[in-house]
């Protein structure tokens, strides 16, 4: 008898685990971002250099570190409390993108991804954090 009810509640308790887990992952997937066709081709106006990955590196520590994490890997320390995960900007797929879709989408924002238009108003500083993002993709 005991161990018929042990039983259900071992698999009542595994039906509640995958219920809550297959329910987070529905929560973590954001919708997609729309970037409009012409950033895809927009050149970066910031000359390339070390002072530009330099400028791009100070602002990333100032603006991004917290979520992104210092390689960039989508680990900093508010990324933990955020239902969504920070990109991580090292893989291949995020370094497909153009500079301009990059720009488009540290300057716009998406849901828990901040707007920095308004933050980091000079749009060179923003073109300079693409520089310095191009130097986190995987060795
Ligand atoms: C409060 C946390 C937070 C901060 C601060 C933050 N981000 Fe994000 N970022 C996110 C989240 C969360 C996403 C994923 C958003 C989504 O897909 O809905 C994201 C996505 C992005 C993307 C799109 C990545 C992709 O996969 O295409 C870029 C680019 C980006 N962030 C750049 C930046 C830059 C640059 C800064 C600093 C100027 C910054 N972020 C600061 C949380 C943050």
């Amino acid at each position: 008898m005991k161990s018929i009810q042990i039983r259900l509640m071992v698999i009542s308790l595994g039906m509640f685990l995958i219920y809550s887990f297959s329910s987070n992952i529905q929560a973590q997937t954001p919708a997609a971002w729309n970037i409009p066709a012409k950033f895809k081709t927009t050149k970066n106006p910031v000359a390339a250099g070390k002072e530009a990955v330099s400028e791009g590196k100070d602002l990333y520590a100032k603006h991004c570190k917290s979520c992104h994490g210092s390689a960039g890997l989508g680990d900093g320390p508010k990324a933990a409390s955020l239902e969504v995960t920070c990109s991580d900007f090292s893989t291949k797929k995020f370094q497909a993108q153009a500079d301009g879709e990059i720009f488009f989408q540290m300057s716009e924002g998406k849901g828990k991804m901040p707007s920095f238009k308004k933050l980091i108003p000079e749009d060179n500083g923003r073109w300079s954090i693409v520089y310095y993002l191009r130097t986190m993709a995987a060795k």
